[in-house]
């Protein structure tokens, strides 16, 4: 069975010494706990990257990248690419994120793209998709959400599995997530064009997770939704508690269901 990702985006905050401190305190305690169910994975800055991955190493966490090029390298200035992460220490990249779409212009075919480049330097894409409105009738979701699937997830992607990010952009940043029951919904939607557009051995392997104000109050709410394999998190991954806390609640979670075991010590 696959593990639980839990991926905590940082965006653009905080200072170096900052993450430093913040990834020491995740290595310190997420180390000692036996993580086999879940993988914790930490999105810093692409300057931070570095010094974060040193802070993690050995400790089971995994790094990330915020963003990269389509391009392996050349003249793109102020891009990232993906053997850049790869060297970093990254295994995963997001790509597509909501913010990019918005503040940076980017569409489906860009996203598509940035997941094949990532795929073709051994990173694991993280490629988001979500509805803009609340509110969607069940159909439109359907489609709006099938469409995004459609446009940014590379035909080839059975070679180097992704990992999709459904995060409704009315639930990032946001008071509320999305109810598990929307989730399911949108879920749903999404694992059947994966399904249609890769088939079912490779369509249905692939992690679907959620993302929209996750936080350590709903996550038991969330995890107990059949078809999340983990979430994405913004806010509650840049507090050490928090993060810490979201991802005991997975393993706990996947250990229930595994039927026992006792509750991960914090
Ligand atoms: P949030 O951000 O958890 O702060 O809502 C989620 C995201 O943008 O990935």
């Amino acid at each position: 069975m696959r593990k639980t990702i839990v991926a905590g985006n940082w965006k653009m905050n905080g200072t170096l010494a900052g993450s430093i401190e913040l990834a020491k305190e995740l290595g310190r305690v997420l180390s000692r706990q036996k993580l086999n169910r879940v993988r914790p994975v930490v999105f810093p800055p692409a300057l931070y990257l570095i010094a974060v991955g040193q802070q993690i190493r050995d400790t089971g966490i995994e790094l990330g990248g915020q963003d990269c090029s389509t391009a392996a390298a050349g003249s793109f200035t102020g891009d990232v690419s993906a053997p850049m992460l790869r060297e970093s220490g990254c295994r995963f990249v997001i790509v597509g994120h909501s913010e990019r779409r918005r503040f940076h212009g980017e569409t489906s075919d860009t996203v598509r793209a940035k997941a094949a480049a990532a795929m073709a330097h051994q990173l694991t894409p993280i490629i988001c998709v979500g509805e803009d409105a609340s509110g969607l009738a069940q159909a439109d979701l359907r489609s709006t959400l099938g469409a995004q699937v459609i446009g940014s997830v590379p035909a080839d992607a059975h070679l180097n599995l992704p990992v999709i990010a459904y995060e409704p952009l009315w639930a990032i940043g946001a008071a509320a997530s999305a109810t598990p029951r929307h989730i399911e919904v949108a879920h749903a939607a999404i694992r059947s064009t994966l399904v249609d557009l890769l088939g079912p051995a490779v369509g249905e392997q692939v992690a679907i997770l959620y993302g929209g104000s996750v936080n350590p109050g709903n996550c038991a709410d969330l995890f107990s939704v059949d078809n999340i394999d983990g979430v994405l998190v913004g806010r509650s991954s840049m507090n050490a508690d928090q993060f810490v806390a979201l991802v005991a609640a997975a393993e706990d979670r996947r250990r229930r269901e595994e039927g026992g075991g006792q509750a991960l010590d914090q």
